[in-house]
């Protein structure tokens, strides 16, 4: 947590170096141990540093999905040739997300706001727009800063965006970070919070739990809460989304686990085939589902 709860900050009270806007107090936010877990995870993350080693007659330059994988879930959901006026993006990382949006579904956007703890996942973000050149008439406004307190100006974003992210982000700060993407959501707005909260029913989490439990001395450093559906409603009707987008809906993802794939980097035997071939009843899915995405009904 860098900033105040209850303290509005706009980019102008930021630095803009290199193309990243990064807060005052950034030197502080650098010693936290949350940065730099993230700062060492970014260095490597999924392989992407591979696009600047590579000839420009790799495959990979030619097909993005070659080196970032095609995100799924509600993304699948998302309407073709959308036009927007400003994107908010928590936890950007290089670039995932929005590099698929722009060319997959042709979402296109006058000012994208990216926001990251991470600075070399930034930096890489910087990187891929060079290579791919997504959302290519947009502004674009990096931020390197722990997601809380957003420095953009009240009813400002069209589309709040974030992809596998809010499971990294402890409870209250959550809450404070929600209740600002309301307070910046402009009125009508849609978000798509995607694969976004960890399932406190899923067995796999459970296992998980149990292990991690046994060594209290080795913790995750990139792991935290889970929720169930009826908390996750519950935050977003507290955060009082519902005053910019009345309705939305949040649903299992369709991933099931009831084995953990991995127990400290170990592979389960057969976990992920039984994981596969689980095909849960509705009234199962809620128990099963690796996690829970939330998104506006009208995506449109
Ligand atoms: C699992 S990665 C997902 C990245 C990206 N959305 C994607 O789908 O590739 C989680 C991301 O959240 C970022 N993150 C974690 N905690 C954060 C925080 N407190 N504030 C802002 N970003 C954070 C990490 O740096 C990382 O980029």
């Amino acid at each position: 947590m860098t900033q105040l709860a209850n303290t509005k900050f706009s980019l102008n009270d930021f630095e803009l170096r290199d193309g990243i806007y990064f807060p005052s107090d950034y030197e502080q936010l650098n010693n936290t141990q949350h940065k730099k877990t993230w700062d060492a995870i970014g260095k490597t993350y999924y392989g992407s540093q591979k696009i600047e080693k590579l000839a420009d007659t790799s495959p990979i330059k030619q097909d993005y999905t070659l080196l970032t994988g095609t995100p799924g879930g509600t993304w699948n959901k998302f309407p073709l040739n959308k036009s927007v006026g400003s994107i908010l993006e928590i936890g950007s990382g290089y670039g995932r997300a929005p590099l698929h949006l722009s060319k997959a579904k042709n979402l296109r956007c006058e000012k994208y706001y990216g926001i990251d703890i991470s600075e070399p996942l930034l930096r890489r973000l910087i990187k891929v727009k060079q290579e791919y050149n997504f959302f290519p008439e947009a502004e674009f406004n990096l931020i390197c800063t722990s997601a809380e307190i957003l420095p953009l100006e009240d009813n400002s974003i069209d589309l709040v965006i974030s992809n596998c992210v809010f499971m990294h982000i402890p409870d209250a700060q959550l809450r404070s970070l929600l209740a600002d993407i309301s307070r910046v959501l402009k009125p009508g707005g849609i978000f798509v919070f995607n694969h976004s909260f960890h399932n406190k029913s899923c067995p796999s989490h459970i296992i998980h739990n149990f292990v991690r439990k046994l060594n209290p001395f080795v913790r995750n450093p990139v792991y935290l809460k889970q929720y169930s559906s009826a908390e996750i409603n519950e935050m977003l009707a507290s955060a009082g989304i519902q005053t910019k987008c009345p309705q939305y809906i949040v649903e299992p993802t369709e991933e099931y686990a009831i084995l953990p794939e991995t127990i400290k980097g170990i592979p389960v035997p057969f976990a992920k085939a039984i994981n596969r071939s689980l095909k849960p009843s509705d009234a199962l899915k809620e128990t099963l589902a690796y996690g829970f995405s939330a998104y506006s009904s009208q995506l449109d």
